[in-house]
């Protein structure tokens, strides 16, 4: 006998729009059992690519029939869209699982579901397994686009539904998406990493580093425009090798050039560059740009060349220094940031000393600085010399300082002048004022009304308040 499965097409997306169909009758029996329409919660943990992924989840769920909602209070169905790059994000994610039991147990019809680059390690699964009994559904990164597929699954069948898939070639396109914001968006331009760098756990969850085509970055991106986008920011774990798997021949600084025609788009953003594989040809399209940002997040990790080559990152403290003295030599007004990490094992103050010596050649804008958290089977968890915890704090704080005196100083020099910014939200703390950003990145917030959000205004820099500035409209 055939069942609805065997009748499901076999290409995607038509595939998952036929699921899509199927999962809003069971969305709608869900409704009329409920009395009121299903709620749903997706919180999303770690980087821009998650964030972007789980627009794509908003969007099926959205389109399935249940109302998004902002708190998981409330939520019919709830989804954690996790991460793993440190420690830190796994524990938040079982300490917020753990007090969704008494809320399962009170709604017993309430879903929970995980997904993300947390799922891709075994020994996630199997702890879940064990411990959280109560999860309906577990998938992983690569396999994403089979949500409305998995849903449907998790309707129709009993206990815990996990498919997690260690790899994939395929990209599928054209899935609903919710876009948090109207008037900005993340594109993925490419997934996966090859870089293994030696602390990193990315290329082991996310797979295999492969391209979009351009012609398909740039149709969404023309869609998004006219749907009232005016900003977008391309995603990929190393932008730098764009284009590496293509039969196209094409670079990023290719790609750029033709994301710059699209009419109507008015920023360009992206993240990540990787600094060893950062082409000329990549400066000179970004300065001759009009629509990409001024700011490059460049992420240095460490300033000690020896703890560069232990971290597999193949460049030296020389060669960044040189290359960030060459983009601010074209670019003068571009805001270079990065990350750092402190507690690499072996590394010793000296090395600590060469990693402050950048920040204050470099003079980053603003930088991430995180702590060194040991992942399972990266290269460098098998590494002797794990550093002390007291240690590791002790150099934390001298970066920290380092980085917040340097950071104060490069973000004062705009004061008193005249700088589109893209308005972006209402200021928490006031609600007469919106808070925007530059092409720079830098925070301002105005005093001005909600029907600027979403526009890009010039706006008089008057105060540098340390990390964001307070701007006037122009009259
Ligand atoms: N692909 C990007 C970064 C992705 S992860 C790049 O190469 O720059 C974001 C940041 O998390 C990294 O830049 C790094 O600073 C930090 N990070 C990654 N693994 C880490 C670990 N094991 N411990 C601490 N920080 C880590
Ligand atoms: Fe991780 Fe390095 Fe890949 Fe960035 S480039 S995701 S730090 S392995
Ligand atoms: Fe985290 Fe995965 Fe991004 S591990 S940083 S969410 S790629």
């Amino acid at each position: 006998m055939l069942t609805i499965r065997d009748m499901a097409p076999v290409t995607e997306p038509e595939r998952q729009y036929y699921f899509m169909d199927l999962c809003a009758e069971h969305v709608k029996k869900l409704a009329d059992q409920l009395g009121h329409t299903p709620t749903c919660c997706v919180t999303t943990f770690g980087c821009q690519m998650n964030a972007r992924d789980s627009e794509k989840l908003a969007g099926i769920l959205e389109r399935v029939g249940y109302q998004l909602i902002e708190e998981e209070e409330n939520a019919d169905f709830v989804i954690y869209n996790t991460c793993t790059v440190r420690d830190n994000a796994n524990q938040r994610v079982y300490g917020r699982l753990g007090a969704l039991k008494n809320k399962k147990k009170k709604n017993p019809k309430m879903k929970i579901a995980l997904c993300g680059c947390m799922m891709q390690e075994d020994a996630v699964i199997e702890k879940i397994k064990k411990s959280y009994r109560y999860v309906d559904l577990i998938f992983g990164t690569h396999n994403i686009f089979k949500f409305a597929e998995l849903l449907t699954a998790s309707f129709e069948e009993e206990g815990m539904i996990i498919d997690i898939w260690k790899d994939t070639d395929k990209i599928v396109e054209d899935l609903p998406v919710e876009r948090k914001y109207s008037f900005k968006s993340g594109i993925n331009i490419m997934f996966g990493c090859n870089n293994f760098c030696s602390y990193c756990i990315v290329p082991y969850v996310r797979g295999r580093e492969r391209s979009r085509a351009s012609q398909d970055i740039v149709r969404e991106i023309k869609q998004l425009v006219e749907d009232g986008v005016v900003e977008v920011m391309l995603l990929g774990q190393n932008v730098n090798s764009y284009g590496k798997n293509l039969e196209e021949q094409i670079t990023f600084a290719g790609l750029l050039e033709k994301i710059e025609e699209i009419e109507g788009l008015e920023r360009i953003r992206f993240m990540t560059p990787h600094p060893k594989d950062l082409s000329d040809e990549l400066i000179q399209v970004m300065k001759k740009s009009k629509k990409i940002c001024r700011h490059l997040h460049l992420p240095v990790q460490s300033g000690s060349t020896e703890i560069l080559k232990k971290m597999n990152r193949h460049y030296t403290k020389e060669s960044y220094l040189e290359l960030a003295k060459k983009i601010r030599q074209e670019i003068p007004d571009i805001a270079i940031t990065t990350d750092i990490i402190v507690g690499f094992p072996g590394e010793s103050k000296a090395d600590v000393d060469d990693t402050i010596e950048v920040i204050r050649e470099v003079e980053f804008d603003s930088a991430f600085t995180f702590i060194y958290s040991k992942r399972t089977g990266t290269p460098a968890a098998a590494m002797e010399e794990q550093v002390s915890e007291e240690e590791v704090k002790e150099q934390f704080n001298r970066v920290l300082e380092c980085v917040q005196e340097v950071a104060a100083k490069r973000m004062s020099m705009l004061t008193g002048e005249v700088q589109e910014v893209l308005f972006e939200e209402i200021n928490d703390h006031d609600s007469t004022m919106l808070t925007g950003k530059l092409s720079n990145n830098a925070t301002v917030h105005v005093k001005a009304e909600p029907c600027l959000l979403g526009r890009i205004v010039p706006v008089k820099l008057v105060e540098c308040k340390g990390f964001y500035y307070i701007g006037e409209l122009l009259q």
